[in-house]
């Protein structure tokens, strides 16, 4: 399937897996470009721009094909060396870089001049608008479904999606929710030019996570996540479980006065006890709402190849059946 999307990347087929926090690593982003996909090496994952540059070069040793890296702006007191991000990616010739969080703009002439392409991560059409006007490729739209930080206008892809067909001149992808070839291709009828999926692939063999994570996510359905940080205006989607329980009843009981301080023990530096130990209930993590549509741990080429053809099924079968009856 060609699109706007595998045209600007090079890819074979029209799906991104997203940055994900210490899931991004060279087995999932090569994992996925090998089968066709872009596949996204997180950049803040990696701490240091030394860090970062072997993790592509370790990529690069795994697969031919092309991959972007993730760079998420995040307001901090000590701010990470993006510099040194922007540098590691350009020096080590990779091509695509996701951003997301702030407004990337004082990146993209560093980036475009070296012949970076560069998708935002948006969760509301002005922000989408903002990022095609300031020079990005492409934008996605990240619903409120989404696993991670869906902002604070709450607006679900069916309803975000053809809005931003309406506005944007630049190719989007779906972002959130989206799992299976149904959604593809009613991804692509409202617009959009692919898809980016997050949770899903972390349920994937290839993902370099602990078996739990995996579990955890075929187990749940799709009223198991919880948003937490309302209060902060830094909404995350998360999994239920114990630590996530204890976060919300600390927002319950401070309400305006909660502090970031407040919560540290859930949200801070809970990922690697989380995604390397398979320690469930050591903190909050993000997922989406489509843990509901996630039945399986299959190879990133099975769950690649069987959306494809049954994406291609569905246009042929039933959609074009249905538009000659
Ligand atoms: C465990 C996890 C960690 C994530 N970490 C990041 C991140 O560091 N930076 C980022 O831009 N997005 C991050 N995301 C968001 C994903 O890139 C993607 O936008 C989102 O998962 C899409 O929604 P979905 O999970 O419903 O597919 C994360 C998502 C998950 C599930």
């Amino acid at each position: 399937m060609k699109t706007r999307i595998t045209e600007l990347f090079g890819i074979q087929h029209p799906i991104i897996q997203g940055g994900m926090h210490f899931v991004g690593l060279a087995e999932m982003a090569s994992a996925v470009s090998n089968a066709g996909g872009l596949g996204i090496i997180t950049g803040l994952t990696q701490r240091t721009p030394e860090n970062l540059a072997k993790e592509i070069a370790r990529c690069r040793e795994m697969t031919d094909k092309p991959f972007g890296v993730n760079l998420t702006f995040l307001p901090a007191i000590t701010p990470p060396d993006y510099p040194g991000f922007v540098k590691t990616i350009i020096d080590g010739g990779v091509k695509v870089v996701e951003t997301a969080g702030n407004n990337p703009q004082k990146w993209l002439p560093a980036l475009k001049e070296a012949g970076v392409k560069v998708i935002h991560k948006c969760t509301s059409v002005r922000h989408s608008l903002k990022a095609e006007a300031i020079g990005c490729d492409a934008v996605s739209v990240d619903g409120f479904e989404c696993g991670g930080h869906p902002g604070e206008d709450d607006v679900p892809n069916f309803v975000l999606l053809p809005r931003a067909a309406e506005e944007l001149k630049i190719p989007f992808v779906a972002s959130g929710g989206v799992a299976n070839a149904r959604q593809l291709v009613a991804a692509l009828a409202l617009g959009a030019e692919g898809i980016n999926m997050g949770t899903r692939f972390m349920a994937t063999k290839e993902a370099p996570i602990h078996d739990n994570v995996k579990q955890a996510i075929v187990a749940a359905s799709e009223l198991d996540t919880r948003l937490v940080m309302r209060p902060l205006r830094n909404t995350e989607r998360v999994l239920a479980n114990a630590a996530v329980d204890r976060l919300l009843e600390k927002e319950r009981a401070l309400g305006a006065n909660l502090k970031f301080e407040d919560i540290v023990e859930e949200v801070g530096g809970v990922y690697p006890k989380i995604m390397n130990d398979g320690e469930m209930d050591a903190g909050v993590w993000s997922c989406g709402m489509v843990v509901g549509l996630i039945h399986d741990v299959p190879t990133c080429k099975a769950l690649i190849d069987g959306i494809m053809s049954e994406a291609e099924a569905l246009i042929r079968q039933r959609l074009v059946g249905l538009a000659a009856s």
